[in-house]
């Protein structure tokens, strides 16, 4: 049965939650300013509550109704918009997104989706939709509809298939707080590209207090049940190894075997599940470049294999 926008806007009116494609991950979604279908959300997910989510909007109208940006926000909104990057900016309005979406914070993630459907559902709704990634908390993130389905699909209303996402990491997340643009999430959207908008980004450890930082970065994030070794050159036995790169391991399971950053990340996610269905004694990854979309790939690797604090 094919569902329509208006139904999907109807059902998140109704509180329901709704399974959404979006061009980076798929998302389980509500209405931002509905505490009982945000606490659903969380429920559906075993999110720690400290952890906010992000208000997706269908334009920087709707941004910058819940959100005060600065000038660096609005280059940013303009050069990335739609698209995957997420900016954390003051609070303007606590209603549209309610305390429990932003973990009482007293500032807000928005971002305007590059997937169509998703952008077209939300003005169909007329307001901000929190979207989480719609696995269960720490597991990889779900990068095809049937993966969405087989992760949350029990606790949604309304189920949006918009076919594999185009990008397969998380959106980029970037505070702009302050006059300060500070990377919290790499993400799609490079750092080269941000700072050829804004200028060298911010570190972390000069004067900046906790609240700069992403309260949701656990180490043991993104993992599949089978562990994960990262900068591996082969595989041991039992092991399955995802290559990068021409020639290297089994071209069944490579990431992008003509070493592309793009293709790899689009497969990252897909490649981690696949994998731990055959139930190895462990998934090996090839290293994969640190620079532009590595740095996204990277990060997310590191954390399934248990690296990061
Ligand atoms: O690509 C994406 O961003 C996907 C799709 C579905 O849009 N969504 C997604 O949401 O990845 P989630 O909930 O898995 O990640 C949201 C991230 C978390 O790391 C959270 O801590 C951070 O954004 N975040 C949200 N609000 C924040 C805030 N006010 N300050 C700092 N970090 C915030
Ligand atoms: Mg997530």
């Amino acid at each position: 049965m094919t569902v329509s926008d208006a139904d999907a806007a109807r059902a998140l009116a109704d509180g329901r939650l709704v399974i959404l494609p979006t061009e980076t991950v798929y998302g389980l979604a509500a209405d931002a300013g509905n505490a009982v279908a945000v606490a659903a959300i969380f429920e559906a997910k075993g999110r720690p509550r400290f952890n906010p989510l992000i208000a997706h909007v269908a334009d920087a109208v709707q941004a910058e109704a819940v959100a005060v940006f600065d000038a660096q926000a609005r280059a940013l909104a303009e050069a990335f918009w739609p698209g995957p990057l997420t900016i954390v900016a003051p609070l303007r309005d606590r209603d549209r997104v309610c305390d429990l979406a932003r973990a009482g914070l007293d500032s807000v993630a928005v971002r305007v989706p590059g997937h169509a459907r998703a952008r077209a559902i939300i003005a169909a709704f007329g307001r901000p939709v929190v979207a989480p990634s719609a696995n269960r908390s720490g597991r990889p993130s779900p990068t095809t509809f049937a993966d969405a389905v087989e992760e949350t699909g029990t606790f949604a209303g309304v189920l949006i298939d918009g076919g594999d996402c185009a990008v397969g990491v998380e959106s980029t997340v970037v505070s702009v707080l302050d006059g300060r643009v500070s990377l919290l999430r790499p993400g799609s959207v490079t750092r080269e590209e941000i700072e050829a908008v804004v200028g060298p980004l911010a570190r972390f450890g000069q004067g900046d207090g906790e609240g700069h930082r992403s309260p949701g970065r656990m180490a043991l994030h993104y993992a599949p049940d089978a562990p994960v070794r990262i900068e591996a050159e082969a595989a041991r036995p039992g092991e399955i190894l995802l290559g990068f790169g021409p020639g290297v391991g089994d071209p069944r399971w490579s990431l992008s075997a003509a070493g592309d950053l793009r293709e790899a990340a689009a497969n990252l996610f897909r490649r981690l599940r696949e994998a731990d269905r055959e139930r190895p004694t462990g998934i090996a990854v090839s290293p994969i470049p640190p620079h532009g979309l590595g740095e996204a790939i990277n990060d997310r690797l590191r954390r399934a294999a248990g690296f990061v604090g």
